[in-house]
């Protein structure tokens, strides 16, 4: 069974959720706390071994090729000046030389587009998918545990998580077949099911491991879903000769797409930081006693 080497980021989406902040910047390098969304999601993989980094990238997206490029000139301002620590901690986050690719999706024509843009960079190899949206808040990394599974199981893997049953039109859900190692076989999958149809409340959280017979699938271009090539009708094509098996993370995700989700992930991952922890609970202690009633009705007055 050949190893799990390479990832691949779609990173070419238009992010109209953060419209006017994604007019000239990619919705990948809005920053969590310090450092750039997609940063988060490029240390999971590195975390769980991946070797060979492929973003597929649109326009106003260079400035992600810079983000993991290396600074020569602030670099050496750092070293002059006798910032070590930052010196030594940005030179933990730079890939090696050789393990990033870059290739463009012209139009955003869907996910499914995206991953197909990759095709000849992945090769024929299993991939990770990572979708830089989704970040998750734990010291083992999700992908880390996918690829364990995907050790002893081999076929494709998709990560899924709990939600709320009544939300679950607004995900891709997945059926929960019987238990397998740490995971399961999944009996089918639907993208964003009508209200009461769900085959189970696991919805797929943006962490895939796939076998490379999906570009195949993907070239033949078929429009789904909002007129998009959808990544989920092309896994169904391919769920019926090849094995599919779920991984239920159950750590906290956080959809960096959606402007909620990224302001919980910001609160969330400056809690996680010792040295923040305090200071941003007497803010959040703060706010939360200014959104007493009677104070909110005099701003509105
Ligand atoms: P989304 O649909 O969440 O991203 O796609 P979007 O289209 O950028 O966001 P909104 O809905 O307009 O706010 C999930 C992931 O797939 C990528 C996106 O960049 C995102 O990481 N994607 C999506 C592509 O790379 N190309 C596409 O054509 C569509």
């Amino acid at each position: 069974m050949k190893r799990v080497r390479k990832a691949v980021f779609p990173v070419a989406g238009l992010g109209t959720r953060f419209l006017p902040a994604t007019k000239s910047i990619p919705k990948e390098m809005l920053t969590v706390v310090d450092r750039p969304v997609i940063q988060y999601v490029v240390d999971e993989a590195r975390k769980a071994g991946i070797e060979h980094f492929i973003f597929v990238t649109g326009r106003n997206k260079g400035v992600i090729e810079d983000h993991f490029d290396l600074q020569f000139e602030l670099n050496e301002t750092l070293a002059q000046r006798g910032k070590t620590t930052q010196l030594d901690f940005l030179k933990t986050l730079q890939p090696e030389p050789g393990q990033t690719s870059f290739t463009r999706q012209q139009v955003p024509l869907g996910l499914g587009h995206a991953v197909w843009c990759a095709r000849d960079l992945v090769g024929e190899e299993p991939f990770a998918l990572l979708l830089p949206d989704m970040i998750m808040q734990t010291d083992k990394s999700c992908l880390s545990d996918m690829v364990e599974l995907y050790e002893e199981t081999g076929g494709n893997i998709i990560a899924v998580q709990e939600c709320d049953p009544a939300e679950a039109h607004k995900y891709g859900i997945v059926g929960r077949g019987k238990d397998v190692h740490d995971g399961f076989e999944i009996t089918g999958m639907v993208e964003k099911p009508k209200p009461g149809t769900a085959p189970s409340n696991l919805y797929i959280n943006g962490r895939y491991i796939l076998q490379p017979q999906i570009f195949g699938i993907l070239a033949k271009q078929e429009r789904g879903t909002g007129n998009e090539i959808q990544l989920t009708d092309a896994m169904l094509k391919l769920e019926k000769t090849q094995r599919f098996y779920g991984y239920h993370y159950r750590g906290s995700t956080f959809d960096c797409g959606s402007p909620e989700g990224f302001v919980e992930a910001n609160i969330a991952f400056a809690l996680a930081r010792p040295e923040m922890r305090a200071s941003v609970l007497g803010m959040l202690e703060r706010l939360i006693a200014d959104l007493d009633p009677r104070k909110a009705m005099q701003a509105a007055e």
